[in-house]
């Protein structure tokens, strides 16, 4: 469930200009910006096998990459979204629709889906939603599957500052955040690009971030190590006590 403001940043989404002007600049982030949003190429990093778009908006990336996909997987936590991309890709079986509660996939099942990516969404959300979309995306994809997460990379944000309150809606977040969360969650990170931004009034140099990150259970083993070299130690240090003492 979200709290008054996710849900007000939400809520923000169900309608708005963007999505028809959106529509027109779709090319831009699959090749057609001469290398300068480095989506495209991260995106061919995928497996887009089973892939699941989250925060699909009207669903004007899904052209440009369904047909390689067996299925797709469209996510958003307005129903308005979801409607309008139903109606757009009706008759397509291979595309399916989930309607979110706004920082998880609880409904869609475990270690089933090759890749999950979200572009132009994860700039707006409040970090604490970002962490529990990051450890619920480890839980439904696959061995070794990856997300793309374009997100925010404001960490000069006033704390508490309404997204809009920020050069072009970029809630706070960071570069070294989102790594961070991405680890502890249990993802390598592969690769972080950041994105600057032309917001209107200029452009803010590294506003955004690109993070690649695949699934492993390395990260686990490591604390798990980490964990008995502590209990070992402590141990000792019982039995060293307990020697004085005699
Ligand atoms: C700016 S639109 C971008 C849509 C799409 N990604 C695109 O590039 O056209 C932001 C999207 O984020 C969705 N959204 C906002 N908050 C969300 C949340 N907590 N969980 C999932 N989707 C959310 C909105 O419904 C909307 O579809």
């Amino acid at each position: 469930m979200l709290n008054k403001i996710s849900q007000a940043i939400a809520d923000d989404w169900k309608q708005d200009p963007y999505y028809l002007l959106a529509e027109k600049s779709v090319d831009f982030f699959w090749g057609g910006g001469g290398g300068k949003i480095p989506f495209f190429g991260g995106f061919k990093e995928l497996d887009p096998e089973n892939i699941v778009e989250l925060a699909c908006g009207h669903g004007r990336h899904v052209p440009k990459y369904m047909d390689d996909a067996e299925t797709v997987t469209l996510v958003d936590v307005n129903q308005e979204n979801i409607d309008f991309c139903k109606q757009r890709f009706s008759g397509n079986p291979k595309i399916r629709f989930y309607l979110t509660t706004g920082n998880n996939f609880q409904g869609l099942p475990d270690a089933s889906y090759s890749a999950i990516f979200t572009y132009d969404s994860m700039i707006h959300f409040n970090l604490i939603d970002i962490a529990n979309y990051i450890n619920d995306a480890w839980r439904i994809l696959k061995p070794g599957g990856r997300i793309l997460f374009h997100h925010s990379n404001y960490y000069g944000a006033e704390p508490g500052n309404f997204y809009f309150q920020n050069p072009g809606g970029h809630n706070f977040c960071s570069d070294r955040i989102f790594a961070h969360l991405a680890t502890v969650a249990g993802f390598k990170v592969l690769s972080q690009d950041l994105i600057d931004v032309d917001t209107g009034t200029g452009v803010v140099k590294g506003l955004g971030c690109l993070s690649l990150c695949e699934k492993t259970d390395e990260y686990f083993s490591t604390c798990e190590k980490a964990r008995e070299a502590r209990t070992a130690h402590a141990v000792a240090l019982i039995r060293e006590k307990m020697k004085q003492k005699r």
